[in-house]
């Protein structure tokens, strides 16, 4: 395996190793994720990109061991560290899990800013939540759910007593982000928090993220599949492709070097907002079947790149650089038509509002 570990003194808060995870599905076992490693530093993130189907939203869901009945975790360890204790996630019981959950690794779900209770204000489903998860008295869960919401830019006294239908879609986010955080997890996922939201509030919620994960110093997982908005908030990035990571490395090496014809592709297809005209180009041909992946690279069919070597042998995550690793037999000449690109990395629309006071808009 390479040494796919940040170069640093600190230790990795999460430690995923070999991670595989199956689907059981009509047709047979769907390989969701396979032989998946990375670490994740304290007061790192990480944003996992790739297109839809790819395996994101298992991976993240199987870090706090909420994946589906029909979803086995065929091989691998999550290792959590903290205090100098080590877990594995994936040995946790039942009741294990519980405290584990919310209190040390935090989730916020795809989609999930729709699923708000509608007949319940803001406040009981954050008692709700606390009282679930072994919480805290009343008095201090209410105090610390105030500051939270002030933190993500919220009008707190407003927002807790609100019903969800009567805040935005932007604003039920940053909720959900302050919930999230109530008991001080050291490690957030967070899977498409901005996806369904206009760019100008996506950026919002970026900010807010960035500036949070500054105060608390949390480590994150942030799940997307744009790349513009991984730009502004990774450390590192991975890009996954049915259900592997195919590169992994810092922000610069992704968006300047990219050594996966993947990557190069998915960076290829992001148009800029800061005027330079570059070549836009979309990834031919669709996701593999993840029940028969096809042999070799699972990239060969629609890679540029491909040689019979392709075809045959399955390439390894191998490491390029002390901090850059990729799967790919052809690397180099892939970096070559990267670094001849010079594009610049993609950027989001500017910020509805700087500073930190708090958002008092309906619209945001
Ligand atoms: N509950 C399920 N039962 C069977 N197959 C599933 C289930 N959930 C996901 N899958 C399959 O597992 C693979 C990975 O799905 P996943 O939702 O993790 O991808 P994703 O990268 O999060 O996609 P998106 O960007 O659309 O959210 C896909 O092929 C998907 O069809
Ligand atoms: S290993 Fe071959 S098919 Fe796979 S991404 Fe690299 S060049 Fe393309
Ligand atoms: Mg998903």
């Amino acid at each position: 395996m390479s040494n796919l570990n940040k170069s640093t003194d600190s230790l990795p808060v999460l430690s995923v190793h070999d991670l595989a995870i199956s689907y059981r599905v009509r047709r047979g076992m769907l390989q969701a994720v396979q032989g998946v490693s990375f670490d994740l530093h304290r007061g790192e993130s990480i944003t996992l990109v790739g297109e839809s189907g790819c395996g994101k939203t298992t991976l993240g869901l199987s870090l706090v061991r909420l994946l589906p009945k029909q979803a086995t975790i065929t091989r691998g360890e999550i290792l959590y560290q903290r205090d100098g204790k080590r877990v594995d996630v994936v040995e946790l019981s039942p009741r294990q899990l519980r405290q584990f959950r919310w209190a040390e690794c935090a989730m916020v779900f795809q989609g999930a800013q729709n699923a708000f209770n509608p007949v319940l204000r803001i406040w009981d489903q954050i008692w709700d939540t606390i009282k679930a998860h072994g919480g805290m008295p009343k008095a201090q869960a209410r105090e610390r759910a105030l500051e939270l919401l002030a933190m993500v830019q919220l009008e707190p006294k407003r927002v807790i007593d609100a019903f969800p239908h009567e805040l935005s879609g932007g604003m039920r986010q940053r909720v959900l982000i302050a919930m999230s955080l109530l008991l001080d997890p050291q490690v957030l996922i967070l899977d498409e928090p901005t996806t369904a939201l206009d760019v100008l509030t996506q950026r919002t919620v970026i900010e807010v993220l960035r500036r949070l994960k500054e105060q608390l110093g949390f480590a994150m997982i942030f799940i997307t599949h744009d790349l513009a908005v991984a730009a502004e908030l990774a450390d590192r990035v991975a890009t996954m492709y049915a259900g592997r990571i195919v590169e992994l490395g810092p922000v610069e090496d992704i968006f300047y070097r990219a050594s996966h014809p993947y990557s190069l592709g998915l960076i290829q297809a992001v148009p800029t907002v800061t005027g330079e005209f570059v070549d836009l180009t979309s990834i031919e041909g669709s996701p593999p079947d993840l029940i028969a992946p096809p042999s070799g690279c699972k990239f060969h069919p629609r890679c540029s790149f491909a040689t019979q070597r392709c075809r045959e042998e399955e390439p390894e995550l191998q490491a390029i650089g002390a901090t850059h690793a990729v799967a790919c037999h052809n690397w180099q000449l892939v970096r070559a038509q990267a670094e001849a690109r010079r594009a610049p990395r993609p950027t989001l629309a500017e910020p509805t509002q700087t500073g930190s006071q708090p958002i008092l808009e309906e619209g945001v």
